[in-house]
This record gives C-alpha cells, sequence and structure tokens, in this order.
C-alpha cells in the first residue's frame, strides 16, 4: 500500500514539513513526499478541453508522471498552508491541471471511491471558525475527483506563535490521521 504526500509550502522546515514528518513516520504504508511548490516545469492547465472526451490531459510535461502517481497511490493527503483562506497559489496551478479527473464526470467514466485521502492544514492566524474554510473545500473537492474519501483533516492555526512541539492536540489528531489510513 503507497501513501502519496503532496506539500504545498516553499519553508522547507517550516510548520508544514514538521506536520508531514510526524505524519509520514506514523505510517505503515510506504510513503512518497512529492512537493508541489513552485513547480516552474509544470505548465497550468489551459482549459482545452481535450480531457472531456479523453481520459488524460494533452499536455506533456511532468505533470503525467503526478498522474500516474496518483493513480497508483492507495491513500493521497494534501499538506497545505493557508494563504489568504486558500492554498498556496503555486500548489494551486499544479493541481489545477486534475481538471482530467473532474472531467470523468463529464466523459462519464468517474471511478467508484477506492482510495482514503486526507489534508494536513497550518494557519498563522489566531485559530477562528472559517479559517480554513476555503482551504478544505478546495482540497475537498479534489480528493472527491480523485475518488478518495476524505477520512480526516488535521488543522493547526496560530503558526505565527505556536509549532507542533507545543501543540499535543494536533499530534493526537495526526496520530488519528496516521491510523485511519493505516487501516485498510
Ligand atoms: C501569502 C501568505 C498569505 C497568508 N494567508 C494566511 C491566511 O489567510 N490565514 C492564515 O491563518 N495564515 C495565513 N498566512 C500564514 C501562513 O499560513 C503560515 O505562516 C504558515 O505557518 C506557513 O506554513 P509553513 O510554515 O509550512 O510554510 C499567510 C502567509 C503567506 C505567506
Amino acid at each position: 500500500m503507497k501513501t502519496l504526500i503532496l506539500t504545498g509550502s516553499p519553508r522547507k522546515k517550516g510548520h508544514i514539513a514538521e506536520l508531514v514528518q510526524y505524519l509520514a513516520e506514523r505510517l505503515d504504508t510506504e510513503v512518497e513526499l512529492l512537493s508541489l511548490d513552485h513547480r516552474t516545469d509544470i505548465k497550468p492547465c489551459r482549459d482545452c478541453r481535450y480531457c472531456f472526451s479523453h481520459a488524460a490531459c494533452c499536455i506533456q510535461d511532468p505533470m503525467q508522471e503526478i498522474y500516474k502517481k496518483l493513480d497508483e497511490a492507495d491513500r493521497i493527503v494534501f499538506a497545505a498552508p493557508v494563504y489568504f483562506y486558500n492554498i498556496p497559489g503555486s500548489m494551486k496551478a499544479v493541481l489545477d491541471r486534475l481538471q482530467v479527473y473532474w472531467a470523468a464526470i463529464i466523459r462519464g467514466d468517474r471511478p467508484s471511491v477506492h482510495k482514503k485521502g486526507g489534508m494536513i492544514l497550518v494557519g498563522g492566524a489566531p485559530e477562528s471558525p472559517r479559517q480554513f474554510e476555503g482551504t478544505i473545500q478546495t482540497l475537498q473537492y479534489m480528493l472527491d475527483d480523485l475518488g478518495a474519501e476524505c477520512v480526516d483533516i488535521v488543522t493547526m492555526g496560530n503558526s505565527d506563535k505556536e509549532g507542533l512541539s507545543e501543540r499535543e492536540d494536533v499530534k493526537r489528531k495526526l496520530e488519528q490521521l496516521a491510523e485511519k489510513l493505516n487501516a485498510e
């Protein structure tokens, strides 16, 4: 079994990196981390609509490798900091290429849900009820398109002031996420 963790933070030693590491150490599956930050080698979706009639994207670039990884993964986790109530723009540019999975609705060959997914989100501002709303909506939609049931969402606000070492509650939530992803 394989878990693919797609990360969107430019800070290699930032909070997302730390939370992802904590999760990865608790997963029984094979784990692959894939940074989607500033992937200048991956072109943006141009809404050419090739995928409305073909189960593929016609842009031949390294995204083709990522499609393969997504198709082969049994578990998919998105890990991102909140930037203006959503995922960072550089990550969004790559994830717009998941239109090929959404287009399965139009093609009429939508796969059944058979994967498990999760999210890890951090925000610098003090925790507030709507802090992660936009981010969750975007990523939930993408997990749905990928045929992955979102088993848990771990959020950590107030990251401008505190890190994982001060957040036992977030550690417990990451442990629970790992348990759910490890379950058959
Ligand atoms: C451009 C930008 C926009 C941000 N917007 C938000 C926001 O809307 N809400 C929030 O809580 N934090 C916001 N932050 C703070 C980040 O979410 C926070 O610093 C986070 O810890 C970064 O994650 P990292 O340490 O993994 O890079 C923003 C940061 C940047 C750089």
